[in-house]
């Protein structure tokens, strides 16, 4: 069975666009693969401590993705759910991934770019290193599939070249190692996949639906009561023109685009089905049938949420059990790989 690695980060304000992008399908892909979870507390401290929050707001917000996880559909049973920091593999596997990647190949990030801003001197060395930790968490497990949204495509391919190269490098010694064709690591496929696979800022459609917006009102929270989603969707940016009813009436219409997009994923539907029943209508009566889909989507799973957050003894106990499994099946991954490189260890 083909394994699944994917992880989301605690850093707060977890939105429809991580639930649309990426939860969803890590729901689906239970069913077919041998699936791990990972809520990335350590990519979490990346950015100032004013982004993260502090020690506090870091634990409660590892216990609040681990319950969107649980309360979306995820079995802590049958798959693992884990937070990073439990399990040092990933720490150790990015030192020597360190040593694998280029400079310039990082210095391509758009991400980088992006959250460092203009102040790049000042950026943490961690922020810089994000996708080389990422690699690390995906084939510390050797995982062949990474659901995960658009805006992480290039991190992904980041982490191919870093397995590539290191089967590259390491090629004789893999060999020796009983791997006889010289590929230690699988290259990861990003699974993005769905009619949401970017979701838009409500505010501007140009933008992506993040944690970090300024404005609340640019997402749609997974812990938004109903009348909130419904304000925020009432509000949302639109166009003065009608819906199309074919999905080519959407280009250049990023706003339409977008909420047709969220009604389409939510509803399990193609988009061009959802314009064959609101197509020609007003944005206002579509608003309302996505209010509808939205809170009937979403207020089980902040109900469940908040049921799991309030006993975190029971939600620390699913991290500590998922990260006893997730460790060793690192820890065959890490000695393999000491061995491969050539570092003494205990036998
Ligand atoms: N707008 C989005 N549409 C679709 N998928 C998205 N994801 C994030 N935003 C969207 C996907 O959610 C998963 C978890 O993301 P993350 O928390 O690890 O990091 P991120 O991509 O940095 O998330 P945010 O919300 O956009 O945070 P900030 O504001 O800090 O940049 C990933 O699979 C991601 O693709």
């Amino acid at each position: 069975v083909e394994k699944v690695f994917s992880g989301v980060q605690p850093t707060g304000n977890l939105h429809l666009g991580n639930y649309l992008g990426a939860i969803v399908n890590f729901v689906k892909m239970q069913e077919t693969h041998n699936c791990i979870y990972c809520v990335v507390d350590m990519h979490a401290i990346t950015q100032g401590v004013d982004v993260w929050g502090g020690p506090a707001e870091l634990a409660r917000n590892t216990r609040e993705v681990t319950a969107a996880f649980i309360a979306a559909g995820i079995d802590p049973k049958k798959h693992i759910v884990f937070n990073q920091s439990q399990v040092a593999g990933h720490a150790e596997l990015a030192w020597i991934f360190n040593c694998v990647a280029r400079v310039g190949w990082l210095s391509r990030m758009t991400q980088f770019k992006e959250k460092a801003g203009k102040d790049r001197e000042n950026a943490s060395v961690g922020l810089y290193d994000y996708p080389v930790l990422m690699a690390a968490d995906i084939l510390l497990y050797r995982a062949t599939h990474v659901p995960v949204g658009e805006d992480q495509k290039q991190h992904l391919e980041l982490s191919r070249d870093i397995a590539q190269k290191f089967n590259n490098d390491f090629g004789d010694s893999i060999r020796g190692h009983g791997f006889n064709d010289g590929q230690f690591f699988p290259l990861p496929e990003p699974f993005i996949t769905g009619p949401a696979t970017r979701v838009m800022s409500l505010r501007d459609g140009t933008k992506k639906m993040s944690k970090s917006d300024a404005s609340d009102n640019s997402r749609i929270n997974l812990t938004d009561d109903a009348d909130l989603i419904a304000q925020k969707i009432r509000k949302a940016k639109t166009d003065p023109e009608p819906l199309p009813s074919e999905e080519k009436g959407l280009e250049n219409r990023p706003e339409a685009d977008n909420l047709v997009g969220i009604y389409a994923a939510l509803a399990d539907r193609h988009k061009a089905d959802v314009l064959r029943e609101f197509g020609g209508g007003q944005f206002s009566s579509f608003k309302n049938a996505l209010v509808e889909l939205c809170v009937t989507k979403l207020a089980p799973i902040a109900g469940e949420m908040k049921r799991l957050v309030a006993d975190p003894g029971h939600v620390d106990s699913i991290l500590v059990d998922g990260a006893d499994r997730a460790r060793a099946l690192a820890d065959e991954t890490m000695r393999t790989t000491m061995d491969i490189v050539g570092f003494i260890r205990k036998r």
